[in-house]
């Protein structure tokens, strides 16, 4: 099997305690290039399913890229090719800005290479301009709005440079603009040859921005494709109780529109 340009994620089983929340779920292959959006109700399983990926929760299963399992690697080789960016965020870190994304680099050298001091800096530095919060470089973690905590959290990811990024709903606290920002850049990190999992509530920036979407429910998948293919009234009437429309807007891009309960 030729895997070089995709991650190939199969019978996973995961959980807490003796709680089984995801039970050999296998995914869609995940394309270098690609944004995949994990969609579906609060306790579905994403979380957990991102964790297990990361190797925060232990799990069983397989996770190949490039013909090697991530699943049979250390934590810290792991990390040198996939970054999770958690839900949650601490609050109660004093760290600046730029000493969190510092110590995310120093964290976990990529690729087993020690970077040196002067890159470091240089590539926090470049991250936060990408990002778009240059400016908050110097401001504690803890005086930051959510907002601006989500951000900096997304440049602790980003900044390690890593082939798969698993994004745990990096913009449930953003406005519009930095939603839109987010969703670009997800889209430009995947261009750069990364693969992209991204973790939504919101459908239509789904729709607009992944390539692949991904519905889970209860631990499980119940569709997946392209934005059209896996969102569809009758999928969304399922898994969420809600009745909506996916309708085309005047430039063509399918929109999710919601008709009520
Ligand atoms: N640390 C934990 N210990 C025990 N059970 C947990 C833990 N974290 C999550 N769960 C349970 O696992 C199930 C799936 O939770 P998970 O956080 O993966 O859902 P989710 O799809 O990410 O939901 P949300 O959209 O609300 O973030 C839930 O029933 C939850 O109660
Ligand atoms: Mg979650």
């Amino acid at each position: 099997m030729v895997t070089g340009n995709q991650l190939i994620v199969n019978n996973i089983t995961a959980g807490y305690g003796k709680r089984v929340i995801i039970n050999d779920l296998s995914l869609p292959p995940l394309q270098t290039g690609t944004v995949t959006a994990l969609v579906g109700p609060n306790a579905a399983g994403k979380s957990t399913l991102l964790r297990a990926m990361s190797g925060l929760l232990s799990a069983s299963g397989s996770m190949i890229l490039n013909d090697s399992d991530l699943m049979q690697m250390s934590l810290t080789e792991r990390a040198s090719h996939l970054t999770f960016m958690p839900q949650s965020i601490p609050q109660d870190v004093s760290l600046s800005v730029i000493e969190a994304v510092i110590s995310a680099l120093k964290a976990s050298p990529l690729d087993g290479v020690s970077i040196k001091n002067s890159e470091i800096y240089e590539r926090a530095f470049k991250t936060l301009d990408r990002i778009g919060i240059s400016h908050l470089a110097l401001s504690p973690l803890n005086q930051l709005s959510g907002g601006q905590r989500q951000m900096a959290s997304l440049a602790r990811s980003v900044v390690r440079e890593p082939k798969v990024l698993l994004l745990d709903e990096p913009t449930s606290a953003l406005d519009l603009r930095h939603q839109v920002q987010v969703m670009e850049l997800t889209r430009s990190l995947a261009r750069e040859g990364r693969i992209v999992v991204v973790v939504l509530h919101d459908l239509n920036l789904a729709m607009r921005w992944a390539d692949q979407i991904i519905v889970m429910q209860k631990g499980a998948i119940t569709s997946s494709g392209k934005p059209e293919e896996a969102i569809t009234p009758k999928i969304v009437r399922d898994v969420y109780q809600v009745n909506v429309r996916v309708e085309r807007c005047s430039q063509g891009n399918p929109q999710v529109v919601i008709d009520g309960l």
